[in-house]
């Protein structure tokens, strides 16, 4: 099967105006959350009604071109989970669930309220039903009170508390892609395991998946190895360069058979993640 990644500089408002077909299969929308970040490209400061209206008009359009029963999850922090649904729901979308993102890492602390450990993902379709849903099974390990292990692992719930953020500190590992200073290049780069879970759950091979804010291009890192076609929109031309090369030279830390094994309960996984050998560098190779 031949795989195509598309990756566009461009404004995705305007790319999604100009894009009349409606085939699309998935979207995930990471936008920037307005907390003040230092975007070459966005106003990360705008006022609160500005921002919503925009992200509005960015999900009416996802959903025009979308096919019916097609997916959008949509990432956003959980203080913002009312205007989520408000929107969603006035750009037509059927909500599915709303998907509890516990980050590994630790909490942010409050002296008014209590920590907070969690991003929300809302999970919608274009019509009731979804026309692809894979009911995934990870081997999650025994929790200590338990007497015995599961012998066929569990179901993914709407609580996923087993995939950890990618950050700058002591632990961050080699995903996180950095500058020779060691910098981060992409603050918000996503885990390759999240998009790994969205995309296995509600694609299949052969799929059109969209990314308006590609950022440092994990969807398509993540749909190529898949199989799945994707089409990333960036507005920051050195974020474009960094797909581009991330694309180029699949690093081993994005190699997402280092997460097959856990998945290896769920029913006819390999009809829904081929898992064929892509070449990847053989080092774990700097981009910059
Ligand atoms: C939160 S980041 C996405 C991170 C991404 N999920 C990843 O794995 O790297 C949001 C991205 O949206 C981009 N952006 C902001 N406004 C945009 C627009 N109107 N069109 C396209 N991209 C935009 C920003 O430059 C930024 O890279």
């Amino acid at each position: 099967m031949d795989v195509w990644y598309k990756v566009l500089n461009e404004d995705c408002i305007k790319w999604l105006d100009n894009h009349s077909e409606e085939n699309i299969h998935l979207t995930f929308i990471d936008p920037p959350f307005r907390q003040g970040k230092d975007y070459r490209f966005f106003d990360d400061n705008q006022p609160e009604e500005k921002y919503w209206n925009w992200l509005e008009d960015v999900l009416s359009k996802v959903y025009r071109i979308t096919v019916k029963g097609g997916a959008v999850y949509f990432m956003q922090r959980e203080k913002n989970t009312e205007n989520v649904l408000r929107i969603l729901r006035k750009t037509k979308w059927v909500f599915q669930n709303l998907i509890i993102w516990k980050k590994k890492t630790s909490a942010i602390p409050s002296e008014i309220r209590y920590s907070k450990q969690y991003q929300i993902i809302a999970f919608a379709t274009k019509g009731e039903r979804p026309r692809a849903f894979n009911k995934l099974r990870i081997d999650l390990p025994t929790p200590p009170e338990y007497k015995y292990g599961r012998s066929n692992g569990v179901y993914v719930t709407d609580v996923w508390d087993d995939i950890r953020e990618l950050t700058s500190g002591y632990f961050a590992g080699d995903e996180a892609i950095r500058d020779n200073e060691g910098n981060r290049v992409h603050t918000q780069q996503s885990p390759v395991a999240l998009l790994l879970r969205i995309i296995l759950s509600s694609t299949l091979p052969g799929d059109i998946i969209l990314d308006p804010f590609a950022g440092s291009g994990t969807t398509l890192v993540v749909a190529y190895q898949l199989k799945r076609n994707s089409i990333g929109i960036e507005i920051d031309p050195e974020y474009v360069e960094l797909i581009k090369k991330r694309l180029s030279h699949l690093r081993p830390a994005d190699n997402i058979m280092k997460y097959y094994d856990y998945y290896r309960y769920t029913h006819k996984l390999k009809e829904i993640w081929p898992a064929e050998k892509i070449p990847l560098v053989a080092e774990q190779r700097r981009l910059f």
